[in-house]
């Protein structure tokens, strides 16, 4: 039981481009659960993905991981990416073999050689990439480079694993692999997952629970079921029934 413990939280965070386009009066994300953000287009899930993991500051307000305040400038930017890490749409690789880049972030922390070799190993197993360990990452086709994106994000066993549409623009074989990785990893270390999606259905499928986001503001969150099956708002009724243009 992963228990109620809080991994992440913020607090009054807002994101002022030429206008607000995030403003969050508070939301906590608890160890070990896998959490869906969805919303249209421009909701500003990509910001929200953003600001927690410090690739931009947030115009106003507070993000708390691990019970502590986090900021892209100082020290603890440092500690946070220690423990989070972040997949994109697009996978983005270095320009080196499958091997060397599910070894990446285990070489940084100075894992041990034997343990790097077992854990890129057994890596590639889980994501059915065995016979690619030597092939360069710019041969692969966008779910192998995906799965492989993915195996490296996890390597470390960061505590919080964020994924911006993680599964956009695959095909729906490589769609039904990265999901079940996203169980797989969730159940097998208790990591906390959020993952922004479109496709609701994913959400129904992924998360345990989910945050309803419409224009910077949250409009409902809480659990998956009630979410889909009883929600409060019409606006998310709208949205789950793909009635909202998006
Ligand atoms: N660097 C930026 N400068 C100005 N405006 C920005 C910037 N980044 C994002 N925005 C705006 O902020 C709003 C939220 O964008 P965001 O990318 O977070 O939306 P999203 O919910 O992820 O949408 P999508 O589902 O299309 O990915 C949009 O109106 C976008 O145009
Ligand atoms: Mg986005």
């Amino acid at each position: 039981m992963s228990g109620n413990k809080i991994i992440l939280e913020v607090k009054k965070l807002s994101k002022v481009y030429d206008k607000e386009v995030l403003n969050i009066e508070h939301l906590s994300f608890h160890k070990g659960k896998i959490y869906g953000i969805i919303g249209p287009s421009g909701a500003g899930k990509s910001t929200f993905l953003r600001l927690v993991n410090l690739l931009e500051s947030p115009t106003k307000g507070y993000i708390y991981f691990k019970g502590e305040k986090i900021f892209l400038n100082d020290h603890t930017a440092a500690l946070a990416r220690r423990d989070m890490t972040m997949v994109f749409q697009k996978p983005l690789l270095f320009h080196t073999s499958v091997a060397e880049n599910i070894a990446y972030g285990l070489k940084a922390r100075r894992f041990p050689k034997e343990k790097i070799k077992a854990r890129v190993e057994a890596l590639l197993e889980k994501v059915g990439l065995k016979e690619f360990a030597g092939r360069h990452a710019a041969t692969l086709s966008g779910g192998e480079a995906q799965r492989v994106a993915l195996a490296r994000a996890v390597a470390f066993e960061p505590a919080l694993l964020l994924l911006d549409e993680p599964t956009a623009n695959l095909d729906p074989t490589n769609v039904q692999l990265i999901e079940q990785l996203i169980l797989e990893l969730n159940k097998d270390t208790e990591m906390t997952i959020i993952i922004v999606t479109h496709n609701i259905f994913q959400a129904r499928r992924v998360a345990r629970e989910v945050v309803f986001l419409h224009e910077g503001h949250i409009v409902e969150a809480g659990e998956t079921k009630k979410i889909f099956t009883s929600p409060e708002d019409p606006r998310t009724k709208a949205f789950v029934e793909g009635r909202m243009v998006y």
